[in-house]
């Protein structure tokens, strides 16, 4: 199973950048953890962050054959690319949209979201959990279902 986890802008500053909003905890921190959980699954996780949106595009394009699926904070990106959105579109793959605020309680621009409409769902404003959250209902939604007995109960692994 390849995940793509993709930061946008600003998160390069994540545990200096208003830690009363975004936590005390920094990128790589949140990126070590991921990677320690995504191994232990037996999950290649791969991640990037970028300022640029056009990098944003590039890497989701890039990954078309690769990813089974894509954890994607798009920060400031969120409320404004139609590129990235679109980007998103193209590959077609199950994507978990996450913030680590809760976008909906801050300001009324944070409240529009491009890629909302296209994800599975939304994961925000659980700090740095957002991103546990996210990639472990990504982990579920691409993992095989369980088998189904005759009674339609899931079949005991005893
Ligand atoms: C953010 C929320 C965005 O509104 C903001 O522009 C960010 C971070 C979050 O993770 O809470 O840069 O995506």
């Amino acid at each position: 199973m390849n995940i793509l986890l993709v930061h946008g802008p600003n998160l390069h500053l994540l545990g200096r950048r208003q830690p009363e909003i975004y936590g005390h905890q920094t990128l790589d921190g949140i990126n070590q953890h991921l990677t320690k959980v995504a191994e232990r699954q037996n999950v290649n996780l791969k991640i990037f962050q970028f300022n640029d949106e056009g990098q944003i595009v590039s890497v989701i394009g890039e990954h078309i054959d690769w990813a089974d699926g894509i954890l994607i904070n798009a920060a400031a990106y969120t409320h404004t690319s139609v590129a990235i959105r679109d980007a998103l579109t193209t590959v077609n793959l199950p994507t978990i949209e996450l913030h680590l605020s809760n976008v909906h309680s801050r300001e009324s621009f944070r409240h529009h979201s491009y890629i909302a409409p296209i994800a599975m769902g939304t994961i925000a404003g659980f700090g740095a959990f957002s991103y546990d959250l996210a990639l472990t209902a990504m982990i579920q939604h691409l993992s095989p279902a369980p088998s189904v007995d005759s009674t339609g109960s899931p079949e005991s692994n005893i």
